[in-house]
């Protein structure tokens, strides 16, 4: 039987920050990395979905950018200009249309397979409680579920105030944490809902910002001319 919940599996698990910080550019020294970074950018169902083109146009500038949307967050993308190279923007019905018969791809496998970090800007509550706890009943829970944490994988939630000062959200965020997510805390402002407090989502600059820095510890080089593709 599979020991999923034995404690030398949670033991294990608990190893695993440390592994993926040094990973991520303490030591050892990263190996360089010769080619333009593959991101990820999925978006949930938060209000700051609305700025989902502007993070992957920042995120363009130095990546090659899919984007993966929930159904909350298909609500936020509509009327929004993403750029061309990242359409178009996939959903859990794409894992379907693309599944036929046992041998086909599986949209959430490639995907993790194809990118070298993982951007969830913005993350809302509800998906990080997902995350937090190992739920995948959709295509972009499914990716980090089979992610591989030896890669970035960065949260930037974006919620209300009295949802972000909530003790899960802590609770939640610490789990990310240890399993090795970097997460791009949220800034205070004058929110969607009128509220003012903590919880809307970082600058986009900022999380782009983030996002090429935990390449670079990963081995990208931005400086080094790319190889040819
Ligand atoms: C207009 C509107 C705005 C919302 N804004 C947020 C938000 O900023 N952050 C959040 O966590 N949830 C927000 N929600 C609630 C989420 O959309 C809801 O929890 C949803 O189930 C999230 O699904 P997802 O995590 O699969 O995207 C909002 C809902 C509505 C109707």
């Amino acid at each position: 039987m599979h020991a999923a919940g034995s404690g030398s599996d949670l033991e294990q698990r608990q190893q695993g920050p440390g592994e993926v910080h040094a990973a991520h550019g303490e030591q050892p020294a990263p190996v360089h990395v010769q080619r333009r970074p593959r991101v990820l950018l999925a978006a949930t169902g938060s209000v700051a979905t609305i700025k989902l083109a502007e993070v992957a146009e920042l995120l363009l500038q130095f990546a090659d950018v899919k984007v993966v949307v929930t159904k909350s967050a298909s609500h936020f993308v509509r009327g929004q200009e993403l750029p061309l190279s990242c359409r178009p923007v996939l959903g859990d019905d794409d894992e379907w249309r693309q599944w036929q018969a046992v041998g086909d791809p599986v949209v959430h496998i490639e995907l993790r397979r194809w990118a070298d970090a993982f951007v969830i800007a913005p993350l809302s509550a509800n998906t990080l409680a997902k995350v937090a706890n190992g739920l995948c009943d959709n295509l972009v829970t499914c990716v980090v579920r089979a992610w591989d944490f030896s890669k970035p994988l960065l949260l930037a939630p974006a919620m209300n105030t009295f949802m972000w000062a909530s003790p899960f959200t802590e609770h939640h965020l610490a789990t990310c944490r240890r399993l090795g997510a970097l997460v791009v805390p949220p800034v205070i402002k004058q929110l969607a809902c009128g509220d003012v407090g903590s919880g809307a989502m970082a600058a986009p600059a900022d999380v782009a910002a983030a996002c090429k820095q935990q390449l670079r510890a990963a081995g990208f080089d931005f400086e080094l001319p790319l190889e040819a593709a």
